[in-house]
């Protein structure tokens, strides 16, 4: 039955001691047949990834997208509305994917729990939370939260939204993303010290069939919701509330629709959107063709520029369409821990890991747009211990976008606030999402304010 499945299973299964292969047979029959035939093909033969599907790279273009800055004002008004009556008629949920451990920061538990905040010290989670909570107030009504967890990440992340009551548990709607097996370079799959076949999150891409067997895409349905905003779990400057995001996408008659940030750097490790076809495409950075890399505009700017924040409008008829499709995989090969037999120990050695990307969906897209938002205002994603995209450059963009708000709210609102005297830059600030979450609703908040609060010694507004 074993060589049926793949070759190796059959060999790995007899070099096992007797007492755990019944462990090894119970764990191989968590994935059928199909799936185990589909990632040995992928394996033995392909490279997996999405890059093929986008054709010929030297017909790569550089895509079109929309920029608030650009915007007539009388249309980027009318969006809002747009945007606006869909939140109040509660017709939007949020997502957030939330799979992945914070390995990369050497953080040993679910990402979303990390402490980012400078005073408080609060967790993405709880920053999202807020966030949510200030919409909630805003139109009037609870907001269903959408959480994909994976088989790392899923009791931690649950035992600490019911310890904190981040959120209201009727709205919070917490679903297991899916899994793949890995294989050594040698074709067998990584085993645990039980004779277990390990198994890993198989991707953001993931999201759609996890939220059919979740039930979900029925509840959402029942629930009247037509949109999801999908975000990362490690960039606390979302917006998730974001009106004209929203009513872009509903009068382009996108099906998913993504906010882009300018490359920093031809280098930055951001996926990058490209047009083939006429159609709009994403290409992961482990992929893009590094010759490609720094091709310029005859302006002089960088062509492929269009860098992915992983914030994202998706329609629910479109989400329910990729529940039925088979996204294509992607083989990451990297070293693993597995456990030898031979050795009786746990050794890393090479092997392949098997992943969906969410954006492997675009081509399934009737329509697809891309929205540019200021990254200083928006994105500064958690990735790294240290350097670019880590926990420090986080907290300065926090910092730093607050402190905006409020010399331009002194520039604004003529109260007698002398920016030099308190020193703003060296104080610390952390502003609550519940006070605002954006330049607009900041201005509208610190207008109203009867007193000034002592910025001399930091300030905390929420
Ligand atoms: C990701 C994007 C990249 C984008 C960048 C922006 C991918 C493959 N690439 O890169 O195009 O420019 O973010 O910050 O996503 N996750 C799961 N389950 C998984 C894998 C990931 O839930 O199996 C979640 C993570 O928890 C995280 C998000 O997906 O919220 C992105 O994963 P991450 O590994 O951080 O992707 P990057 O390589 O940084």
């Amino acid at each position: 039955m074993l060589d049926e499945l793949i070759p190796s299973l059959q060999d790995q299964y007899a070099n096992i001691p007797a007492s755990l292969q019944s462990n090894f047979l119970n764990s191989v029959v968590k994935k059928t047949p199909v799936e185990w035939s589909r990632l040995w093909k992928l394996f033995s033969f392909s490279n997996g990834g999405n890059v093929d599907s986008n054709g010929n790279v030297d017909l790569w273009q550089s895509p079109q997208c929309f920029s608030a800055k650009t915007l007539p004002a009388e249309l980027f008004a009318s969006l809002k509305r747009e945007g606006a009556a869909y939140f109040q008629r509660g017709e939007v949920a949020m997502l957030t994917v939330a799979g992945g451990l914070g390995t990369r920061l050497r953080y040993n538990a679910p990402k979303g729990l990390l402490p980012i905040t400078h005073i408080k010290g609060k967790s993405l989670f709880q920053v999202f939370a807020e966030k949510l909570e200030a919409l909630k107030k805003r139109y009037g009504h609870p907001i269903h939260w959408l959480i994909m967890t994976s088989e790392e990440t899923d009791a931690a992340t649950r035992t600490a939204f019911k310890e904190h009551a981040w959120y209201d548990p009727q709205y919070v709607h917490f679903f297991k993303q899916g899994i793949f097996p890995a294989f050594n370079d040698e074709g067998h799959c990584l085993l645990d010290k039980n004779g277990n076949v390990r198994y890993y999150p198989d991707g953001h891409g993931g999201v759609f069939k996890a939220l059919e067997r979740a039930g979900l895409i029925a509840d959402l349905k029942t629930w009247g919701i037509k949109f999801i905003h999908y975000f990362q779990v490690d960039n606390p400057l979302i917006v998730p509330g974001d009106t004209l995001f929203l009513g872009l996408h509903i009068q382009q008659n996108s099906a998913f629709s993504t906010k882009i940030v300018s490359k920093r750097a031809p280098a930055e490790r951001v996926g990058v959107f490209i047009e083939v076809d006429q159609r709009i495409r994403l290409v992961e950075y482990s992929e893009f063709p590094t010759n490609k890399l720094d091709e310029q505009e005859p302006s002089g700017i960088l062509k492929f520029r269009h860098g992915n924040t992983g914030i994202h409008i998706l329609s629910v008829d479109f989400i329910e369409k990729c529940a039925t499709l088979a996204l294509p995989i992607h083989k990451i090969h990297k070293p693993i821990e597995t456990w030898d037999f031979t050795l009786d120990q746990e050794t890393t050695s090479m092997a392949f890991k098997f992943e969906q990307f969410i954006f492997d969906a675009l081509p399934y897209a009737n329509k697809a747009i891309l929205l540019e938002i200021d990254r200083a205002e928006e994105f500064s994603p958690i990735k790294n211990e240290t350097g670019e995209d880590s926990l420090a450059t986080c907290l300065r963009d926090q910092q730093n976008r607050w402190k905006r708000w409020i010399a331009k709210a002194a520039r604004f609102h003529e109260k007698n606030l002398d920016l030099e005297a308190i020193n703003l830059e060296n104080i610390p600030v952390e502003i609550s999402p519940t006070f605002a979450d954006s330049w607009d609703e900041f201005s509208e908040k610190w207008r109203s304010l009867e007193k000034l609060p002592d910025l001399s010694k930091g300030l905390f507004l929420s």
